[in-house]
């Protein structure tokens, strides 16, 4: 073996020994980077060397060619698939367990049968098939004897091994589910929200979907999961065990993920136990369920059971009552959202439902409520799955309420519906401003903005909550109540709230309310509560800039597209200034968000209230210099692709960029100008269209000046690397021509750090107009001070101070 042979091998090993780590037993090893730097190192010796690529090779998971359509795979053994159990109630667990013994001729006397007891999995079968240990070969079930080669895909799932660990059968086949965690799925369809895309419906779906994608790059982007629970052919495996349980537990030692809610029971009662422990857990679980799987944990009396047709006597299926129940509809409300969003919400009459009462449950929006017709005093039926908030599937029309009406005749009465179809109202609920449905939207929003209370109290819940600035102790009632007596208008105001003001503000809520406590009336007044909200709220004042960013409620802007924002463009002073362009050509931000965002940043309501949080000192404790990375997002091609103009394909944008030369040439071409630039006819004329409309011409200008700003303040970035490295400073007051941000800003560029207070291990203070106590400190201590020049020279690596 040549050196870079074994360098290959052994960093093959050591990849796929890592992601078993991190992705199957959950607990990883190594720093995520460590991981890239050696998969990077795999990457470039595969490049270089590609007969090197082994089937096993790591750098297989991210996806290969496009396919034009999945072969066909031949199941030496046939994937068969198991009888459900009708009964849903603990007797269905007896039945199978009666009709084992039956089958087997035992007694009353005999001892009880082991059975292997699991989850019934909510996603797609596969078969795995390994040779020599290696994965060479997935496919679906398909018809049980023929499915579909999906080998490609399959390889993307970090769960399965591509490699056996240990002493490995000559030939392996190891079935299982894969399916896509609920959380997994929530991200999935978070991020699909944000980029404007089309929703998944169900995770079942949504994985089964992904396994049979033919452009594997795609399937890469789904994050899915993996449990074995079977096999399929075998040989050369000697010591094979001899139980169902054994298999498994031989499955997780070659580097399986087997799932851990398994266990061995004994006989029907240990069958009806497990039944009922997992319908205690099944919301909890991190996926979704089909039921329970007994299977005979004897793999020898599997053999003697065998099969009746095409499904095992030794294996069932046990489902769970359906998380759905039919309850009548009292009233349709509406809920007015963060975002303005009106959705109608069906008030119940309660129902015992999946394990809780429910009293409540989404319409979604208008064309939900048309599609599905639900009118007040309909029998509805109610769906609960998992923890997501209950929905009407369908009404009952049968059992509709109606009313006789004038005409028809004694046997035959006139009769309609007792309530008309349910609209949406025109004016919003609470704040009475008037509503608008956008075109091509499914929402109806209210136009209120800042004046409706219910935005800005589903605004502030949101700005406070967990993912967010976390403020503890500002729970729900205490938002509604300082919105209702005006003590917090806007997220801002949070921060200038006082002690009294809050006691005021429960004083009154309780007067109002009728709830003034008699210790109250006493004259005692509790005060922790209070201290305890502002503790919360001081407490929030440094929040890591992505986490402020999505707390602030942009439309589009989830906590993935937040932190793209904060990853990039360092700092909240250059987020609020980006046009809808240079946000667009950031990864993963499409022209939606970037809209929104640039919208969001414009408006001026949203711009004091930004102003306002800084100036209460809510400052992000990770704000940085822009990424050097920024400078290949900079090309004027990518920026015109980014501008929205109708035929600029990238190719074309290249053209453009290359022969008007700036984005300022750009904006000033006249007709003729056009013309002289050689493009295709169609392109041209839509180019001329793009400038003629209003703006256009002036934001092309603004994104020039913006594009020079941040492109000249890139290489003195570069050039200033590394020189303050180690080296702590503060800055005080105003300096005369630089902000606050970008001294900031190149600071850290030049790898020092800044703080906020003075001590001895700050190395400079850099001062401006108007410094105050943090000057004095300096000079206490004996802390060099420099102004703005000297700042510079600093950074220069002249000698200062
Ligand atoms: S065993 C011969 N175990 O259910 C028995 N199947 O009808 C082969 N499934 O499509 C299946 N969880 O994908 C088995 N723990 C489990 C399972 C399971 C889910 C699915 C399987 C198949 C269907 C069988």
């Amino acid at each position: 073996m040549t050196d870079v042979t074994q360098r290959a091998a052994e960093l093959r090993a050591l990849l796929n020994r890592y992601a078993h780590e991190y992705y199957v037993l959950d607990t990883p090893t190594v720093p995520d980077a460590e991981y890239d730097r050696l998969f990077r190192e795999l990457e470039a010796i595969e490049r270089d060397h590609p007969e090197l690529k082994t089937p096993d090779t790591p750098t297989l998971r991210v996806g290969g060619a496009i396919l034009p359509a999945f072969a066909s795979v031949r199941h030496v053994v046939p994937m068969l698939s198991i009888r459900t159990e009708t009964d849903v109630t603990a007797a269905g667990a007896l039945a199978f367990d009666a009709s084992v013994r039956r089958e087997l001729g035992l007694a009353e006397s005999d001892p009880p049968v082991e059975y292997a007891a699991e989850l019934k999995f909510d996603g797609l079968a596969i078969n795995l098939r390994f040779e020599g240990g290696v994965l060479v070969q997935a496919a679906t079930r398909g018809d049980g004897a023929t499915g579909e080669d999906v080998t490609q895909n399959i390889r993307t799932i970090r769960q399965i091994p591509l490699r056996l660990s240990g002493e490995a059968p000559a030939v392996l086949e190891v079935r299982g589910e894969v399916y896509m965690r609920r959380d997994d799925f929530e991200k999935l369809n978070a991020r699909q929200r944000e980029l404007g895309g089309k929703l998944f419906v169900n995770p079942r779906n949504t994985a089964a979907g992904a396994v049979r994608q033919l452009d594997p790059a795609l399937a890469a982007q789904r994050p899915l999961s993996f449990f074995a629970y079977g096999l399929g052919e075998v040989q050369g495996w000697p010591m094979q065990p001899t139980s169902h349980a054994g298999m498994l537990d031989a499955l997780a030692g070659f580097g399986f993920p087997v799932c851990a809610d398994r266990v061995v029971a004994q006989g029907g009662e240990g069958l009806v136990d497990f039944h009922a422990a997992i319908a205690a857990k099944r919301d909890a679980l991190p996926f979704d369920i089909d039921g329970v799987v007994y299977k005979v944990n004897n793999l020898a009396l599997q053999r003697e059971l065998g099969f009746r047709t095409r499904e095992p006597r030794w294996a069932v299926a046990h489902k769970y009552p359906a998380q759905e129940a039919l309850t009548v509809v009292e009233s349709i409300g509406v809920q007015v959202g963060r975002t303005g969003a009106l959705t109608p919400v069906a008030r119940l009459q309660p129902v015992f439902v999946g394990g809780v009462t429910v009293t409540n449950a989404t319409l979604h929006n208008q064309d939900e409520v048309d599609r599905k017709d639900v009118r007040v005093g309909d029998t509805v039926i109610v769906r609960r799955a998992g923890d997501v908030i209950p929905e009407v599937v369908g009404v009952v029309l049968e059992r509709r309420p109606m009313v006789d009406v004038p005409g028809g005749d004694l046997f035959n009465p006139a009769q309609q519906p007792a309530h008309p179809p349910y609209r949406l109202p025109s004016a919003c609920p609470v704040c009475g401003s008037h509503v608008v449905r956008e075109e091509g939207e499914a929402v109806t929003r209210c136009a209120g903005g800042l004046i409706c209370s219910a935005q800005r109290k589903e605004a502030i819940r949101h700005f406070a909550g967990r993912r967010m600035m976390d403020i503890e102790g500002l729970g729900e009632r205490y938002i509604d109540n300082l919105v209702e007596l005006d003590y917090v208008h806007s997220v801002a105001d949070l921060y200038r709230l006082t002690l009294d003001d809050l006691l005021e503000m429960k004083r009154r809520a309780d007067e109002r309310d009728g709830a003034t406590p008699d210790t109250v009336l006493a004259g005692k007044v509790t005060t922790k509560w209070a201290e305890n909200i502002l503790a919360g709220i001081a407490a929030s004042r440094h929040p890591p800039l992505a986490r402020l960013l999505f707390a602030l409620g942009i439309r589009h802007v989830g906590e993935s597209t937040a932190k793209t924002l904060a990853d990039w463009l360092g700092s909240l002073a250059i987020i609020r200034r980006a046009p809808a362009p240079l946000l667009r050509v950031l990864p993963d931000v499409g022209a939606t968000v970037a809209e929104s965002i640039a919208e969001f940043f414009a408006e001026p309501q949203n711009e004091t209230v930004i102003d306002a949080l800084r100036a209460a000192g809510v400052v992000p404790n990770d704000e940085h210099a822009l990424s050097a990375k920024l400078r290949g997002l900079l090309a004027v091609d990518e920026l015109l692709a980014a501008c929205g103009i109708a035929r600029l394909t990238p190719v074309r944008a290249r053209q453009l960029a290359e022969r008007a030369g700036s984005l300022g040439a750009v904006a000033g071409l006249d007709e003729d100008g056009i013309a002289a630039l050689g493009l295709p006819a169609d392109v041209a004329a839509a180019l001329a269209d793009w400038l003629a409309q209003e703006g256009h011409r002036q934001s092309l200008g603004a994104l020039e000046a913006l594009r020079a700003e941040l492109l000249d303040r890139l290489p003195q970035l570069a050039d200033g690397a590394g020189r303050l490295e180690g080296l702590t400073l503060v800055l005080t007051g105003t300096l005369p021509t630089l902000s606050r941000d970008d001294a900031q800003a190149l600071i850290e560029a030049a790898g020092g750090k800044v703080s906020g207070s003075v001590s001895k291990k700050t190395h400079y203070v850099v001062a401006g107009e108007a410094a105050g106590s943090k000057l004095a400190k300096a000079e206490e201590l004996g802390v060099p001070v420099l102004d703005e020049d000297g700042l510079r020279q600093l950074l220069a690596g002249d000698a200062a101070a």
